[in-house]
């Protein structure tokens, strides 16, 4: 049999296996070279991306800024009122109404005489989370100026007709006060009370009437401090 072990010292056999061992110089230049344009690259993109938040952010703040006025306005025309109503205000945050963080109660007047507030609610009960309303209630009989849904995510061709922008449902409130319909005409049909719902689609309805009905007893039995604490803060 022929011995096909390798002499000892055979330095042909050392070569020819893979070494470890220190990286050759223009392995290791080019690594670092890579790791910092990686870094870069990363910063690059990070600052891209805050730059584009912040320029977004400020022009998403202004829109819904817009948004909440023209839904102001709607609910208390401008011709009526002749106040700055966004001064005229209070803050609020209250459980009653649904808040999850702080808002603002507004007082519409004309010549002197407050004439509306405005409050804000949130129906948590809809169908796809909380649906963000303004109720203006009238001073003289306490019943509903107007409503306006100002966020939501109801589902498009169902629930999102409580936007005034899809269907005119949520002028149906206009007009209606405690006492018209009484506490069990607050409901929707189905629930036995008078306002429509929607066809295959009464979560979303059933949370907004709700949360109008709320605001009407929490008006019912804050309006005095109301106007107190912003005669107050007009004062300051
Ligand atoms: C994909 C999908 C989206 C829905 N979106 C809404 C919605 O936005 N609002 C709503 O009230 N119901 C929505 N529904 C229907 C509700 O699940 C529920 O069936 C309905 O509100 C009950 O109303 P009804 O008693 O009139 O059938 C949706 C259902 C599905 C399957």
């Amino acid at each position: 049999m022929t011995d096909t072990t390798p002499p000892e010292g055979d330095s042909k056999q050392s070569t020819a296996e893979p070494t470890e061992g220190p990286v050759p110089p223009t392995l290791g230049v080019s690594i670092s070279r890579n790791g910092i344009l990686l870094g870069l690259f990363a910063l690059l993109s990070t600052a891209i991306i805050a730059a584009t938040y912040l320029g977004t952010a400020d022009k998403i703040t202004e829109q819904k800024r817009q948004a909440r006025l023209k839904a102001l306005y709607q609910v208390v025309p401008r011709d009526q009122h002749d106040n700055d109503m966004l001064t005229d205000s209070i803050e609020i945050n209250s459980a009653e109404l649904g808040h999850r963080k702080t808002g603002s109660i507004l007082l519409a007047t004309y010549h002197g005489a407050p004439l509306a507030l405005i409050y804000p609610v949130t129906a948590r009960e809809g169908y796809s989370g909380d649906i963000d309303i303004i109720v203006g209630v009238n001073i003289k009989d306490s019943s509903v100026a107007g409503v306006r849904v100002l966020n939501h995510k109801e589902t498009p061709g169902l629930g999102d007709k409580v936007d005034v922008r899809k269907s005119s449902w949520v002028l149906n409130f206009e007009g209606h006060s405690l006492g018209h319909p009484d506490i069990e005409g607050w409901a929707v049909k189905k629930d036995g009370g008078i306002f429509d719902g929607f066809t295959g689609a009464t979560i979303t309805p059933r949370a907004v009437v709700s949360s109008v009905a709320s605001v009407l007893k929490y008006h019912h039995q804050n309006v005095s401090e109301i106007l107190k604490r912003i005669d107050a803060n007009r004062a300051k």
